[in-house]
């Protein structure tokens, strides 16, 4: 039936067919609160239904500004955990071209040089894009890109604890450096705009990246949103 009306109804359809073509999550919460782990479980477990080429995590720490015009001096003074630190409208771009169907070239981060490397990832179109990252909740635009978000609730003791393993073991750090920085940037940034930006989560996880049972929910839920 080819009548205008048809026509119309055709288009919406396709569009809105499109418009789930590429489902991206987004995982928000404090550094160190398990984002990434939950994230990389529902992607592993994911890839085996999904398919191999069809899911992938991008990671917001990849998009903190190129300040490799700096000195070391200089980029140790940066306040890493202010949404100025953060080039989001180069990952609300990214985002806009997988989303058309197009490939881009994910930034890659050195915690240890405090800039961007000169190597980047590429990534193709996915049917699923797991966003992971401290302040992608406090972005209206990137909220706006989400069809589903989470903040994971762990308490901040156990955040810490974990982050000064980590960042001693894994991103080049003395304790005493993790300890400072904690104290005038991480946890003032925190309370100032991770914590509120929980207000915008569809669903709150506590615990940590192993909580199990909302694995399945957000498996479940991107599985229904695949099928819609
Ligand atoms: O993986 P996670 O969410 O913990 O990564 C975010 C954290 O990385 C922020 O809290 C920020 O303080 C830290 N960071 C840093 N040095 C950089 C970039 C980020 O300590 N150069
Ligand atoms: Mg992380």
């Amino acid at each position: 039936n080819f009548s205008p009306r048809h026509v119309v109804l055709q288009v919406l359809s396709d569009m809105s067919e499109n418009s789930h073509q590429c489902v991206i999550i987004g995982i928000a919460g404090a550094s160190a609160s398990g984002k990434s782990l939950i994230a990389s479980t529902v992607y592993k477990e994911l890839k085996e239904k999904v398919g191999d080429h069809q899911i992938g995590v991008i990671t917001e720490d990849c998009y903190y500004n190129n300040q490799s015009h700096l000195t070391m001096d200089e980029r140790v003074k940066t306040n890493y955990d202010h949404p100025n630190a953060l080039d989001h409208n180069l990952l609300c771009d990214h985002l806009q071209r997988l989303i058309e169907g197009k490939a881009v070239e994910v930034p890659q981060y050195s915690y240890s040089e405090h800039t961007r490397l000169k190597e980047t990832t590429p990534m193709t179109p996915k049917k699923v894009i797991i966003l992971e990252g401290i302040l992608l909740l406090t972005d209206p635009r990137l909220r706006e890109l989400m069809h589903a978000s989470v903040f994971m609730d762990t308490p901040l003791d156990i955040c810490l604890l974990r982050r000064l393993q980590r960042d001693v073991a894994e991103r080049g750090r003395t304790m005493e450096s993790v300890l400072v920085q904690y104290q005038k940037t991480v946890r003032p940034m925190f309370m100032q705009f991770i914590e509120p930006s929980k207000q915008y989560a569809d669903i709150i996880v506590p615990r940590g990246g192993k909580n199990r049972i909302a694995i399945d929910v957000l498996k479940a839920h991107i599985a229904k949103l695949l099928k819609s």
